[in-house]
C-alpha cells in the first residue's frame, strides 16, 4: 500500500510541465477558425462481449441500472476517455463474477425491491453513484451500510464524478482564443427565466437589468460541436449551478473553460474553485457586492483586452477537456470512470454510514 502511494505521489510530481517556457497565448485577430476543441463520437466497431472481456481478465463492472435509462454504447470507455482496463456490461447473469457493481442512487426504489438478491461475492465491491447535491437527493432508507465505494461530485468521494483540467502536454495545440461575438451567455435546462426561485435565476434576473445576456437551452443542443461553439462566441459564460454544496461544481463550469470563455461562477465559495483551477480563470459573483457591480466589471473588460486576455492564463499549464452532451452520454464519463477505478485501484472498504457522511 505504501509502496503504491509513494508510486503515485511521484507519478504525480513528475506529470506537471516545465514552468520555463509557456506556450503563447494567440490573440483572437490571427485566429483560423477551425473548432479543434471537441471530438466527435464515432463508434464503428461492434462493441466487445462481456465473455471476450472475461476471456482478456479485463475488470468487469456490472450496471446495475442505465442511469435515468440513458443507454450508450459502452465502447466509449475506451473510444473517447481511453480507459481499456475494465469492460463494461449490463447483463445481470454476470453477477456473479462481476468485480464491482453500480448503483444509481436516484434509480434505487424506497423499497429497494430492486437491489440484487443474490449474495454478494467477497470479491465484488458495490459502487454508490450519486451527481446529484445534498439537497436534490432523496433519502432512501435501509442502504446506508451496503456500498464499498463512493463516487459523487464530493472531493472525499473514492471516485470523483468532477470533469478535471488536466496538464498540457507537448502534443496538446497552444490555447488560441475564440472569435467573440457575444458578451454574456447562458445555457439553462429550464423555463421559466421570469419566475423560477433558485438562487441562479434570482441573480440572473437582477444581472440582466445592467447587461445584456444571450440565453439558450440545453434542449437546443444536441451534438457537442454546437454547443462548444456556441459557447466559445461568449466572452463570459454563467456557470451557476442549481443548487450551492460544497465541490458541487459540475460541467456547467468545464463547459466554458473547454470553450475558450470566460466562466462567472455562482456555486460554492471561490477557494472551493480553486481546488480544481488556479483563480484567475474565473469571475465568482461573490467578488462583487451585486449584480450590477458585476456588469459594471464584465462591461469593463469586454473593452479591455489586456485585462482579458489575462483570464487564459491557466491555459498556459492547463487544457480542458470539453465533456459530453449528447442526450444518452451524459453519465457516459462517469459510469467509465468507476469501472476504471475499479480495475486500478483494489482497496477493500465497507461504509458504514453513507448518509452520516454525505448530507453534512
Ligand atoms: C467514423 O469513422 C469511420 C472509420 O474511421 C469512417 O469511415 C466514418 O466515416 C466515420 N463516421 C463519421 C460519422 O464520422
Ligand atoms: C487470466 O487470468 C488467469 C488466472 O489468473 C490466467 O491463468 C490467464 O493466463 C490470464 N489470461 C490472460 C489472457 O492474461
Ligand atoms: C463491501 O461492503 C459490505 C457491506 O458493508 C461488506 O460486508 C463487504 O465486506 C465489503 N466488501 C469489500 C470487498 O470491500
Amino acid at each position: 500500500m505504501l509502496a503504491a502511494f509513494i508510486v503515485l505521489i511521484l507519478m504525480y510530481y513528475k506529470s506537471p510541465p516545465s514552468k520555463k517556457c509557456p506556450p503563447p497565448i494567440v490573440p483572437p485577430g490571427q485566429w483560423g477558425h477551425k473548432a479543434t476543441f471537441y471530438k466527435t463520437l464515432n463508434l464503428t466497431t461492434s462493441p466487445q462481449s462481456s465473455t471476450e472481456a472475461l476471456k482478456k481478465n479485463k475488470t468487469l463492472m456490472l450496471l446495475w441500472s442505465w442511469p435515468e435509462n440513458k443507454r450508450f454504447d459502452p465502447q466509449v470507455c475506451e473510444a473517447y476517455f481511453g480507459f481499456d482496463s475494465c469492460q463494461l456490461t449490463d447483463d445481470k447473469s454476470l453477477y456473479s463474477s462481476a468485480r464491482g457493481v453500480l448503483f444509481f442512487h436516484k434509480d434505487i426504489q424506497d423499497d429497494l425491491s430492486n437491489l440484487p438478491t443474490l449474495r454478494r461475492p467477497r470479491f465484488q465491491r458495490w459502487i454508490w453513484l450519486n451527481t446529484d447535491s445534498p439537497s436534490n437527493t432523496r433519502r432512501i432508507e435501509g442502504i446506508q451500510d451496503l456500498f464499498n465505494l463512493t463516487m459523487s461530485f464530493r472531493q472525499d468521494a473514492d471516485i470523483q464524478a468532477h470533469w478535471k483540467v488536466s496538464y498540457r502536454t507537448n502534443t496538446d495545440e497552444p490555447f488560441q482564443l475564440p472569435k467573440k461575438e457575444r458578451l454574456v451567455c447562458w445555457i439553462t435546462g429550464s423555463d421559466g427565466l421570469h419566475t423560477q426561485s433558485r438562487e441562479s435565476f434570482i441573480y440572473y434576473r437582477e444581472l440582466v437589468k445592467h447587461i445584456k445576456v444571450d440565453v439558450f437551452y440545453f434542449a437546443e443542443f444536441s451534438r457537442s460541436e454546437e454547443y462548444f461553439l456556441t459557447i466559445s462566441t461568449c466572452k463570459f459564460y454563467l456557470s451557476f449551478e442549481d443548487s450551492i454544496h460544497r465541490d458541487y461544481i459540475t460541467e456547467t463550469f468545464n463547459g466554458p473553460l473547454a470553450a475558450g470563455t470566460v466562466p462567472i461562477v455562482l456555486g460554492p465559495p471561490r477557494l472551493n474553485y480553486e481546488d480544481f483551477i488556479p483563480g484567475d480563470a474565473f469571475i465568482h459573483v461573490g467578488d462583487f457586492p451585486d449584480a450590477s457591480k458585476l456588469a459594471e466589471f464584465l462591461l469593463k473588460l469586454d473593452k479591455d483586452y489586456h485585462s482579458y486576455i489575462k483570464y487564459f492564463n491557466w491555459q498556459r499549464s492547463y487544457i480542458a477537456r470539453p465533456h459530453l452532451i449528447e442526450e444518452n452520454y451524459e453519465f457516459a464519463h462517469v459510469v467509465c470512470k468507476a469501472c476504471n477505478h475499479l480495475s486500478v485501484y483494489k482497496e477493500y472498504r465497507a461504509i458504514p454510514d453513507l448518509y452520516k457522511w454525505f448530507f453534512v
